[in-house]
């Protein structure tokens, strides 16, 4: 039972998402899926090859064409290499350049089935932390635990900022914030899959607390969660 435990993150960009949710996956032996990533590799696609962001049905052949595999690799960086038609983009989809123009391939519904399909695929044996912005309302709605994930606008833009710079991007503040608050609008506005806290799901606010002890409160909830599972309440 409690191998097939599975783990929904959902939450704004730069709430911790990733960085916590691979940590939670090393702890319990779990895999870690960042479905961000998915949509990052298509929209790279799109920039290279010039195609019109108007043209949905465009943007829903390319996605239907393409092959964005995620490969669990724990020891790098990010929990995930990420491939899209078998050249490996892990770098490249963190660029600012497609953070800022991700969320509207987001938006397109025919793309997101292609990719929640897969994404349903990657998660059936359970044992699994999946992080993105539809894991607990759309990919696996029954999952044993729902965590939505926040922080501060500022927080968040200063550390989306610091990590870019740490990356060797030569972004200012400004574009930081301007970039994540667009993305949390488009985001929470779209009519496919919207970013939204399940009533089901457990809110973790991540202000001015370290990775470590967001980590601990979720592997608690976990455990709570697992004892009331098993004596079947
Ligand atoms: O890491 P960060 O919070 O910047 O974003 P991400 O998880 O890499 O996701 C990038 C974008 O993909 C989001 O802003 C959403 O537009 C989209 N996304 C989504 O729509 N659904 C998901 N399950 C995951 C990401
Ligand atoms: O995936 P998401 O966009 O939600 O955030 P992320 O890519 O995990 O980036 C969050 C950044 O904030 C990382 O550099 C973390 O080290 C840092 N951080 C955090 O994730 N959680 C905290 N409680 C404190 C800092």
């Amino acid at each position: 039972l409690s191998d097939r435990f599975r783990i929904a993150i959902d939450g704004p960009a730069g709430a911790g998402k990733s960085t916590v949710a691979r940590r939670v996956a090393e702890r319990l032996g779990f895999l870690y899926v960042d479905t961000g990533a998915m949509y990052r590799a298509l929209t790279l696609k799109v920039l290279e090859w010039g195609a019109a962001w108007e043209d949905r049905s465009q943007l829903a052949r390319i996605a239907r064409e393409s092959r964005v595999e995620l490969v669990p690799a724990p020891e790098t960086p990010r929990g995930n290499q990420v491939f899209l038609d078998g050249r490996e983009v892990t770098e490249a989809v963190r660029s600012p350049q497609v953070g800022r123009y991700v969320s509207r391939l987001a938006a397109v519904a025919a793309v997101r089935d292609v990719l929640v399909e897969q994404q349903r695929a990657l998660a059936a044996r359970g044992g699994v932390v999946m992080d993105g912005r539809d894991v607990g309302s759309v990919i696996l709605p029954d999952a044993e635990l729902k965590i939505f994930l926040t922080a501060t606008p500022e927080e968040r833009v200063r550390r989306r900022w610091a990590e870019l710079r740490a990356q060797g991007f030569d972004v200012t503040w400004d574009d930081v914030a301007r970039d994540v608050s667009e993305r949390d609008r488009l985001d929470q506005a779209r009519s496919a899959s919207p970013l939204r806290r399940m009533p089901d799901a457990v809110e973790v606010e991540t202000t001015g607390r370290d990775v470590d002890a967001v980590v601990d409160e979720i592997l608690r909830l976990v455990e709570r969660r697992r004892a009331s599972c098993s004596t079947g309440s």
